[in-house]
């Protein structure tokens, strides 16, 4: 290993992002109006379908998958069958003579780090014509030696993938001194764990569409994150950020791998820009699955030393992160923050080989973190004969780094296990691991997370009332497939005593007030808080209109049920309506996310139990059911809250049984890029789910004391199968995902005593 520095990758920076909250503790905090007491939410926190819910299922959402312009052409990307070589000599002409192709681009110079780097592109008055000539373009190339295995990559004379070498240190982290918890420990025990590379599978795929007008870009793009994607753009294309529009309607999901510009985003704007022509460009399923990144693997090696009452006296952990050519990630925080332990060191290193950079995968690092943590805490839990729950609240901190920092401003961990202990009827599992009897064995497990998910300061939104009474809201945010419209909708309709469906919800367009990316589970816990400031001056204005209509003060007046009515005397009241007729124009309100309070921390937490059964005799495991239990603060809508915790279940679940992206050494190139062989749960694998919330009311917060829930529920939702598994069986799997190979050789590893 010759490099000591510390990697970064820009891919990957929004992980930083969703710390925001502890950045921006020292800034000083905007005024924040009080919150309403319990009660007074007629909306807030209750069941609300999505307003949009109907365009969805009918299929009148736009997707960018659905645009088609006059005279759009459809591009195609030409890409590398090499995991290594060296461009020699790209050849477009063929191409570029074929009939019905309007233009040809180089993009590729040089080195080739892995099977499906872009060579070259064709934009074609059809996707056959494109299809066709990309296999006209010659390319002449210098095979070299790759290597697309962890191990592989790690042993000496490995084919180098970066020139620094195989292995670079990505991350380290140390508090108190280690070598001393170690003895004060009555035990010490040490475990390895490994991940998968796991595949973002969204529904839709990636695409782009392009279109000028002079010197204007407008581009549609399947994007979690469309401020983001403009500025990429202005960058990448050296032109005025302020010319480029970016819009998304709708989009079939994102899970971490559309954050940012896109290669093929570029080619579509540059060929549209060449030919004068919408272009358009779709990546197929198996693009999506080589080409646009994937959770990296982690391979964890944990060590603790604990007291016989479970008190942990020193925690180590030593992860080689695989991302391919990127860094992959770093699964430090759940190992530095979630227990009380004085004594931390924390060393990770990122392993170089020849696959496309992993991406931002739902809860980054944390997820893969949580299985490794969460996976050894059940394993140290039977070592010293615990029951797993006791351990975890034993080593309960109510400040961050490990209690050794700042005080959590809430934290509702606490009761995340109650309830959701209760609701499993956590009484039932093995008190031994593996102690049932029979071929089919059952058991119960258990995971923790954490998550930042306190949403970003600065966050923008416009609510303009308009005066027939019309009210429309203004956000440059996107809906990843989470419910933002819904969301604006409803606490723009619960501060102006409207209904949701009253409400025009813009968002999805660059050009409106800014916002952050749809990722990090930080679009609620932003959004909705701008638009409830923004909400509360417009509601503010209208009082001050009905006051003088019905001659009372402004304070007297109530907005509720589409009017304005004064709280002391209810028979003087006047119609939203009505009201908004006075309106000389169309009326905006800025509104802004304030800062959180400082000298406090923000995170969200949750706690899954889960009940399985495994057979011993196929390996096969059944998931029976999840109860997850959360801390987000003020829950926005029950109804998307819920859908959000069933769809992450799901996701995670599928990571622990079935999901991995398979290389094939000989031709460094992936085995499984197609939803037939990369096999995806679907609704005969799902189980009873049971989400639960604790109803934390996180005042320091912002406005609605509500955090982020995109990523937290899948944190733990690996871990606990395997936890369920390991009471069920008396072995821990250890890798995901838990094939019945797998789980068989755990079985036999049990039986050998080892
Ligand atoms: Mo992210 S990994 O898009 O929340």
């Amino acid at each position: 290993m010759k490099k000591e520095a510390i990697i970064e990758d820009p891919y990957l920076e929004y992980i930083d992002l969703a710390n925001i909250g502890g950045d921006q503790a020292a800034a000083p905090p905007l005024p924040q109006p009080a919150q309403p007491k319990p009660g007074e939410f007629k909306l807030i926190g209750k069941y609300t379908p999505r307003v949009d819910g109907r365009k969805i299922v009918t299929g009148e959402a736009l997707y960018t998958h659905d645009l088609v312009f006059e005279g759009m052409l459809i591009a195609k990307i030409l890409r590398s069958p090499h995991a290594s070589a060296d461009v020699v000599s790209v050849d477009l002409g063929p191409a570029l003579s074929y009939p019905g192709v309007k233009a040809a681009l180089k993009l590729k110079d040089g080195r080739v780090k892995w099977a499906g780097e872009p060579i070259a592109a064709v934009a074609a008055v059809d996707e056959r014509t494109a299809e066709e000539s990309l296999k006209l373009i010659k390319v002449e190339y210098k095979v070299l030696p790759h290597v697309v295995s962890v191990d592989k990559a790690m042993a000496q004379g490995a084919p180098l993938v970066q020139n620094e070498g195989n292995v670079a240190k990505s991350n380290e982290y140390t508090r108190g001194d280690a070598e001393k918890g170690f003895k004060e420990a009555d035990v010490i025990f040490e475990q390895t764990y490994k991940t998968s590379w796991e595949v973002h599978q969204p529904t839709e795929t990636h695409g782009s569409l392009a279109k000028w007008d002079g010197d204007n870009l407008t581009v549609w793009d399947s994007t979690q994150a469309i401020q983001s994607v403009r500025d990429g753009l202005a960058r990448s294309l050296a032109m005025p950020a302020s010319r480029i529009k970016v819009i998304k309607h709708y989009m079939g999901g994102g899970f971490g791998s559309k954050l940012g510009v896109n290669d093929h985003t570029i080619i579509a704007a540059r060929m549209a820009k060449e030919t004068g022509r919408p272009v358009k460009i779709l990546l197929t399923r198996q693009e999506n699955s080589d080409c646009v990144g994937y959770r990296p693997t982690a391979w964890m090696t944990v060590r603790a030393g604990a007291k016989k009452d479970g008190t942990l006296t020193a925690l180590t952990l030593k992860n080689y992160n695989c991302g391919g050519i990127g860094r992959g990630d770093r699964c430090s925080e759940p190992f530095t923050d979630v227990y009380k332990c004085a004594n931390v060191k924390v060393e990770e290193y990122a392993v170089f080989v020849n696959t496309c950079g992993s991406r931002a995968t739902r809860a980054p690092g944390h997820t893969q973190a949580t299985f490794g943590l969460e996976g050894f805490m059940e394993e140290l839990a039977a070592r010293l004969s615990l029951d797993p729950l006791e351990l975890r609240l034993k080593n309960y901190s109510t400040k961050d780094k490990g209690d050794t920092g700042t005080p959590y401003s809430t934290k509702g961990l606490e009761q995340c296990y109650k309830l959701g202990a209760e609701k499993i009827g956590w009484s039932r599992r093995n008190k031994k691991p593996g102690a049932g009897n029979g071929t089919v064995r059952t058991g119960l497990g258990m995971a923790s997370q954490i998550w930042p998910g306190a949403g970003v300061p600065g966050t923008l939104a416009d609510v303009k009332l308009y005066n027939d009474g019309s009210v429309e809201v203004d956000c440059g945010t996107q809906d990843i497939g989470t419910g933002t419209r819904t969301h604006i909708a409803i606490v723009a309709a619960e501060t102006l005593g409207l209904e949701p469906r009253d409400i025009s919800v813009h968002i999805g367009n660059s050009d409106l007030p800014w916002a952050p990316i749809s990722g990090g589970s930080l679009t609620v816990p932003s959004v909705a808080p701008a638009v409830r400031d923004a909400a509360l001056k417009a509601a503010e204005y209208l009082k001050g209109l009905a006051a003088k209509k019905l001659n009372v003060a402004p304070a007297e007046i109530v907005l509720e049920d589409k009017k304005a009515v004064s709280k002391t005397d209810p028979g003087k009241s006047i119609d939203l309506k009505e009201l908004a007729r006075t309106i000389p124009r169309p009326m905006p309100f800025h509104g802004e996310r304030a800062n959180m309070t400082p000298g406090f921390a923000y995170q969200t937490f949750g706690a899954h139990f889960a009940e399985v059964e495994v057979d011993t005799e196929t390996g096969k495991i059944k998931v029976k059911k999840v109860v997850a239990a959360h801390d987000i603060g003020r829950v926005l809508n029950r109804q998307t809250a819920e859908s959000q915790v069933i769809g992450a279940i799901t996701q995670g679940m599928s990571a622990a049984l079935f999901e991995e992206k398979i290389m094939d050494p000989e031709t460094g190139t992936m085995l499984n890029p197609n939803l037939h062989d990369y096999k995806v749960a679907t609704a005969m694998d799902i189980p009873e789910i049971v989400p639960i919330f604790a109803d934390v009311i996180d005042d320091r917060l912002n406005n609605l004391g509500t955090k982020g829930l995109g990523e937290p529920p899948r944190i733990p939702a690996s871990a606990v199968i395997a936890n369920a598994v390991f009471n069920a069986i008396g072995v821990h799997v250890r890798e995901i995902p838990m094939t019945p190979a797998r789980v068989l050789a755990a079985l036999k590893r049990k039986e050998a005593g080892k």
